[in-house]
């Protein structure tokens, strides 16, 4: 019952941010190495200059990591001698006078009927230009690939996250390449790029639909507009991907999140009430840390009980005691001086997140997929800062969290914490409080993922696996299988040679 005069509705359109206004400075371009590539000259781009290619000579990669190029030397179908020569030379002229054979254009004899077709829509002297200027100059840009793309172009491959930036000009060539259908490997969807969209244009050359013909004229116009006058500007493709690799980790049988995480960001295994029993008798990690930092105790003044997916974050807290022992064994042991150094806030660089980890009284409890999304929503409501840079982010200080007092497991919990982290862009220390054996075997999962490239998104698929497989028809009160050994086991057999072929079984 919107009123027809009503075009608009909600927040005045004027008041949404936009670019270039709402954007913060660009850091200088730069290449760098696996995750942007650069092909153009940085210390020579000015405003309305053609970009100077970079490096000055075609490096010839023939890979399965980067773009096959047609001017490889690699390349076994001899474009540049046979099929674009001849474009440039005899076929524009066939084309004109409508004599055609297949043996040109990729022996796509479907583009050349199109491009026919397109002159007889075309006014005559658009046709006239077509086969005498535009298509003569398309050829020569195509052929500049040599000289205007080298150096590799890295392919955006699936679960990667990684930047290419050309200049205008090199995208045009390679769409000119695009358009005499070069590419090599790229005609076929039953080749080794078929996870590729296709780029030679030679379905847009099949039939000649007065869709296509509109297409075509098109993409002609953009063509004669940079064969006509080069473009200056650059072009970014970033591929983003929300399956992360997992990040580095250290961790260690000795030391504490207190004394050895400085200036990480360390965790506060939280009670949702924060300080948990600090003010009653609770004595472990978490009341000891509010103990030796008092200034964490004021935060229960003023913070509400947690939400599951909430945190409370501390910065600048200081440490005045030091102590001994732990929960029964605790002792005071004298004043602590506090050397951390201070930000331009004057806070002192100790950053501590309360999260707060479920309590299980039932070990298999912690295996439900609702309960391993909320810990890993706490964890990483407690790690991400979204405003920040990954590089820009200290590594989290952890270890057993909600593994003493509220019964979880540790090596499911590590396992959860690296996930968290790696999704928030942060490396983790991780303390195990004396325990050797975890170490090792937290340790040695982490290697195992890492050199198989196992990312979040997988680990979390094998979670829900072990839940579905084991924990859910177990009648024990523990798992007959352990689900380290279930991982290693899965991702064993998944990695299995006889199970290769799962790629062909796609045809
Ligand atoms: N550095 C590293 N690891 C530590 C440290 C430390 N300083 N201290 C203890 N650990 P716990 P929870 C290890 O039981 O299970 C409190 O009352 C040690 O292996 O404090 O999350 C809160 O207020 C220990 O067993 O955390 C909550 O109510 C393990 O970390 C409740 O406890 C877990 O420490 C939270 O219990």
């Amino acid at each position: 019952n919107v009123k027809p005069e009503v075009k608009w509705l909600g927040t005045p359109i004027s008041e949404l941010k936009r670019m270039p206004t709402c954007g913060r400075e660009l850091p200088p371009l730069k290449d760098i190495p696996g995750r942007h590539t650069v092909m153009i000259r940085t210390d020579l781009l000015q405003d309305g200059r053609v970009p100077v290619p970079f490096p000055a000579k075609f490096m010839d990669t023939w890979d399965d990591v980067h773009v096959k190029m047609p001017c490889s030397s690699s390349n076994l179908f001899p474009i540049v001698d046979e099929v674009i020569v001849h474009i440039s030379i005899d076929s524009i002229k066939v084309l004109k006078h409508g004599n055609v054979t297949s043996k040109y254009f990729c022996g796509k004899t479907a583009n050349i009927n199109t491009s026919l077709s397109l002159s007889k829509v075309l006014k005559p002297d658009d046709a006239e230009h077509l086969f005498d200027s535009l298509l003569p100059d398309m050829v020569q840009l195509a052929l500049r690939a040599y000289e205007l793309c080298t150096k590799p172009i890295p392919l955006l491959k699936a679960g990667t996250n990684q930047s290419i930036t050309m200049s205008q000009e090199q995208v045009a060539c390679l769409l000119a390449n695009a358009f005499f259908c070069t590419f090599p490997r790229r005609n076929s969807r039953k080749t080794e790029y078929c996870n590729y969209p296709d780029i030679n244009f030679f379905r847009l050359f099949e039939g000649s639909s007065s869709k296509k013909i509109e297409k075509l004229k098109t993409l002609m116009c953009y063509f004669k507009s940079v064969t006509e006058e080069k473009p200056t500007g650059l072009v970014t493709f970033t591929r983003r991907s929300l399956d992360k690799p997992l990040t580095k980790l250290h961790i260690t049988c000795e030391g504490t999140i207190e004394d050895d995480g400085c200036g990480m960001l360390q965790v506060d295994f939280a009670n949702k009430f924060v300080g948990g029993g600090v003010t009653g008798t609770g004595l472990v990690q978490e009341e000891i840390r509010f103990l030796i930092n008092p200034e964490l105790i004021v935060s229960r003044l003023f913070t509400e009980v947690l939400g599951h997916n909430e945190c409370l974050i501390i910065t600048g807290t200081q440490q005045y005691s030091k102590y001994t022992g732990y929960a029964q064994t605790y002792k005071w042991a004298g004043s602590h001086q506090d050397t951390t150094p201070r930000d331009d806030w004057q806070r002192k660089c100790t950053e501590i997140v309360a999260i707060d980890a479920l309590q299980f009284r039932n070990f298999l409890e912690q295996f439900q997929p609702e309960k391993i999304n909320r810990e890993l929503n706490k964890a990483y409501c407690g790690f991400a800062r979204p405003e920040e840079q990954s590089q820009n982010l200290a590594a989290v200080a952890t270890g057993n969290w909600g593994c003493g007092v509220f019964g979880g497991d540790a090596r499911l919990k590590a396992l959860l914490q690296m996930l968290a982290a790696a999704e928030a862009g942060r490396d983790v220390a991780y303390f195990t409080f004396g325990d050797s054996q975890l170490m090792t075997d937290v340790h040695n999962m982490h290697a195992f993922l890492t050199q198989r490239k196992i990312s979040v998104g997988k680990v979390y698929d094998l979670l829900r696996q072990y839940y579905n497989s084991v924990c859910k028809s177990c009648l024990s009160r523990r798992p007959d299988v352990s689900l380290y050994s279930f991982i290693y086991q899965q991702v064993g057999s998944s990695l299995a040679p006889n199970d290769s072929d799962s790629d062909s079984a796609r045809h």
